[in-house]
């Protein structure tokens, strides 16, 4: 822990020399709870960008960091413009007279010669802002992937690494008295060994400002943080905290109110700003899939306001039980790329995910895995709002460098604000610390740290991964991956039927052994078929082949004993770099139950009916 805890100060400590400029750098504040509900001015849009695979306007030709140097200036962030008196002066770009694209949008989507674009891009956008006395700016990216750069009037405010986590900066002392600002972003979407996710993945590396970006207002004196849920193992209390930022946030009085439910504790903040909580609970009706109420909460201190939706429930395990409410549940999921197939690209905005999660209702849903790293801030409101359970993942996946810090500290970084952007999210049951790693000494490490520090942020909810399993002659599944000693469920991945095990008819030969006294999940099943392309159940790539894949995986599965949920491989068709199969595939991975036309499946309907079962053996409904 101190070694982790050094090389934090350290990065910190390069972080503030090494991309010092004439103004001390503001670095990144710490993600505030709930920025959405403190927007006041929406910079979606249209911003100019300039592809710049060399990092021209980064770096001089000797490699040296313009931002580095001892003016600061030479990169594109100047946005320069040549003063009319010396025509001489030589400035080899222009913004204003770039293309533009639409944020929140990633490139590879908005310009052909960028579908598989991967390197730098920078972006510019103008804004005209009045600030008032006594309050303070906040800019929220929803998401940059993979690592960006940003800057404020020429100014660099932070370098921020890891493509789906909210990025925000403190920008008060930096915004122009005249209110005319310039923000400029560099977005690098270059895949490298040590980074979070690794070089290989399977989905498409969109790049750029892939979700909304905004200014929030606070006053001086503002609530930085809170959480309000339900105590662990005490159902009938409510508790959490408030954190205050500023002057004024020592012994500050706070209130938390949630009027219909005639709660109003009145809270003193202690030295540090933060005020406590546990409040009797018991008039509350408990959020569920079948009943997703949320509450009205305000949190209000001397200056400021803030208020959000809350639904409050328990989620707990109990030998292979999982317990919601106290009830046992089965988790009917299905997995989910933050995609929508009918439009290109990551999905833009609400009424995107609003589609998916349809589907996934229409599907006899009460689940969802939100794979395989922190999906939009708005879907995990849309969740609460829609009533289905959700397994939030960071994108530790596959063969990451396991031996590296800076790696672990990327990935932990990740998982905290994940945890941080999710925490008063009723919805949210499972946080993932990964997917199919492979095992071994340093990755045990590495991945149990993980769950450590999962269970240590917030110890309300349950924690998992995605492990594999192994096969032996006698056909059976061994599931005895040792992360499973630190994790709430046994949940696994197997592709019987698909990737081996032969003909879908042939995969019921398959029992399972399983080390952990746990519940068990089916993290991940499927098969590819291609929508409309018909023939026998044994003819690979067809609907009736991923048909008879489904019927005999349920078949198969439902001999395990503590079989507690699954999130089949997966809701829809979705772009994948490494599905090139010209006929079947063309740069699409085609497990989904829907196809990118948006087009059933016949598989769809085998999943529907077992979930209508479920329901009925389960909600009795
Ligand atoms: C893996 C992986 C998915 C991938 C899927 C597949 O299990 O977790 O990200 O898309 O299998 O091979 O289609």
């Amino acid at each position: 822990m101190l070694l982790s805890n050094l090389m934090k100060a350290l990065t910190v400590a390069l972080l503030l020399v090494g991309t010092f400029n004439s103004l001390p750098l503001i670095g990144q504040s710490i993600l505030l709870q709930n920025m959405p509900a403190r927007r006041v001015l929406s910079l979606n849009g249209s911003w100019n960008y300039i592809i710049d695979p060399y990092e021209n306007g980064f770096y001089d030709y000797r490699r040296e960091a313009f931002d580095q140097s001892k003016s600061g200036k030479g990169g594109y962030y100047d946005n320069a413009k040549p003063s009319s008196t010396q025509e001489e002066e030589l400035i080899e770009y222009d913004f204003d007279k770039s293309q533009a694209m639409q944020i929140p949008g990633d490139w590879n989507s908005q310009d052909p010669k960028l579908l598989y674009y991967e390197g730098t891009i920078w972006y510019k956008k103008s804004f005209n802002l009045q600030p008032k006395a006594g309050k303070r700016y906040f800019l929220y990216f929803g998401a940059i992937n993979y690592e960006s750069h940003i800057y404020l009037n020429g100014k660099k405010l932070g370098m921020h690494k890891g493509g789906f986590t909210p990025i925000q900066y403190d920008i008060t002392d930096r915004l122009s008295t005249t209110g005319d600002n310039f923000v400029v972003v560099k977005a690098d979407n270059t895949r490298r060994p040590e980074e979070v996710p690794t070089i290989n993945t399977d989905w498409w590396n969109y790049g750029g400002i892939t979700r909304d970006v905004f200014i929030a207002e606070t006053p001086q004196t503002y609530i930085t943080d809170y959480k309000v849920q339900l105590a662990k193992n005490d159902p009938n209390t409510l508790a959490g905290y408030v954190q205050l930022s500023g002057e004024g946030r020592a012994n500050q009085s706070v209130t938390l109110s949630i009027g219909e439910a005639n709660i109003s504790q009145k809270l003193k903040t202690d030295t540090e700003g933060r005020a406590t909580f546990s409040v009797p609970a018991r008039k509350l009706t408990r959020w569920s899939p079948q009943n997703p109420k949320l509450y009205a909460v305000t949190l209000r201190s001397g200056t400021d306001e803030v208020k959000d939706r809350i639904g409050f429930r328990s989620i707990e395990t109990r030998g292979q039980d999982i317990l919601l409410n106290g009830k046992s549940v089965f988790l009917r999921g299905i997995s989910m790329h933050d995609e929508n197939p009918l439009i290109p690209g990551r999905a833009r905005g609400e009424g995107d995910l609003r589609m998916l999660l349809t589907w996934a209702k229409e599907l006899g849903c009460n689940y969802v895995r939100l794979a395989h790293y922190p999906h939009n801030e708005t879907m995990l409101k849309l969740v609460d709002e829609m009533g289905l359970l959700v397994w939030a993942e960071v994108p530790v996946y596959w063969t990451i460098a396991w031996e590296n810090q800076a790696t672990y500290q990327n990935a932990e970084q990740q998982l905290s604000d994940l945890i941080s952007m999710g925490k008063n999210r009723a919805s949210v049951v499972v946080w993932s610390v990964g997917n199919e790693t492979p095992l071994g000494e340093p990755r045990l490490k590495f991945m149990s740290s993980l769950a450590k520090k999962a269970r240590a942020l917030d110890d309300t909810r349950l924690i998992s991964a995605a492990l594999e399993l192994h096969r032996t002659p006698d056909n059976v599944m061994h599931v005895d991956d040792p992360l499973g000693e630190f994790l709430d469920l046994t949940s696994i991945n197997e592709y019987a039927g698909w990737y081996w095990g032969g003909k879908p008819s042939e995969i019921t030969k398959y029992t399972f052994d399983i080390k952990y006294n746990k519940p068990v999940m089916i993290s991940e099943f499927g098969g590819d078929a291609l929508a409309g392309y018909h023939g026998d159940a044994n003819t690979r790539w067809s609907e009736e082949y991923q048909e008879a894949l489904y019927q005999n995986q349920l078949k198969m599965l439902s001999t395990i004993k503590g079989l507690r949920g699954m999130t089949p491989w997966i809701l829809a068709d979705f772009r994948a770099t490494r599905r090139q199969h010209p006929v079947y595939q063309n740069g699409f991975n085609r497990k989904g139950l829907i196809s990118s036309t948006g087009t059933k499946k016949k598989a769809f309907y085998v999943l529907q009916d077992y979930y209508r079962q479920m329901a009925q053996q389960y909600d009795g409904k």
